[in-house]
């Protein structure tokens, strides 16, 4: 998303736990400001902020796009007492998170009547994509695009992009004791209607989409970019396969 974004003009603060962000300033140059920090933290939201505003003097686009998996976990294999860590874990970063964000770039947003777009997912709108806390979280994610959407019209325009299966490997919550471990399980192709696992770039356009002017009319929308798995059949993934 970085690269697209920098390939269609735009200067970049990418904001991420991993050390391995400065990677991208390597590879794109001056387009991109790199900050290792959690997201979690309000200092770091404001440094990253203030990094675009100081370099560049404006804040046009705010993402929100950190976030961390259950595995899918049932509440029921759940220890209670790792219950309130897992649930502060996984709620700081895909909920807190998105909200500490764009509370540190509002003004600048405001000021420019730019956009917010922060990560949905089809555990945003169904049951089975997740576990009890993520899917708690992501629709939580669903809720604060329409809230955020509501409480910033008319200056500043919230989306949201609701992903199906992307390959990748999501961190696991480290209170329940996971690791990353990849997105895509074996044979998740089939039950796609569309029948493949698009690739990461498959979300690039979307995203653009909703960061330009073309999006003009466009707030408190969650975008499905899921292959299709919302409107899977029972019989057969699609009417065609
Ligand atoms: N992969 C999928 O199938 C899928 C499906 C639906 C939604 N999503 C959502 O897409 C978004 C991106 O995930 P991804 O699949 O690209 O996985 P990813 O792990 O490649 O990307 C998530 C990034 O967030 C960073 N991150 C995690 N915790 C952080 C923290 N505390 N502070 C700062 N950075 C942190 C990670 O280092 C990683 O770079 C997430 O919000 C995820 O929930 C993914």
């Amino acid at each position: 998303m970085v690269r697209r974004y920098v390939a269609e003009g735009a200067r970049v603060v990418a904001v991420d736990v991993s050390a391995r962000v400065s990677e991208l300033a390597d590879e794109l140059g001056e387009a991109v400001i790199p900050v290792v920090t959690d997201v979690r933290s309000w200092e770091g939201n404001v440094a990253a902020a203030t990094a675009a505003v100081e370099q560049w003097g404006r804040i046009d686009v705010f993402v929100g796009n950190a976030g961390i998996t259950d595995g899918a976990r049932p509440l029921e294999q759940i220890p209670g007492g790792q219950l309130t860590a897992a649930f502060d874990e996984l709620m700081g970063i895909n909920v807190l998170a998105p909200m500490l964000g764009v509370r540190a770039c509002l003004e600048q947003l405001i000021a420019t009547r730019g956009t917010v777009i922060l990560t949905g997912s089809y555990a945003s709108t169904n049951a089975g994509g997740g576990g009890a806390l993520y899917t708690a979280s992501k629709h939580a994610v669903h809720g604060l695009i329409r809230q955020l959407a509501y409480e910033l019209a008319p200056d500043v325009r919230v989306n949201g992009v609701a992903p199906g299966v992307a390959p990748t490997r999501l961190r696991g919550t480290a209170a329940l004791g996971q690791e990353a471990g990849d997105s895509v399980l074996e044979g998740t192709e089939r039950a796609l209607p569309l029948q493949e696992v698009a690739g990461v770039e498959a979300y690039n356009g979307v995203f653009t989409l909703l960061a330009s002017a073309e999006a003009g009319a466009m707030t408190g929308s969650l975008v499905t970019v899921d292959s299709g798995l919302s409107i899977r059949g029972i019989a057969r993934p699609g009417g065609r396969v």
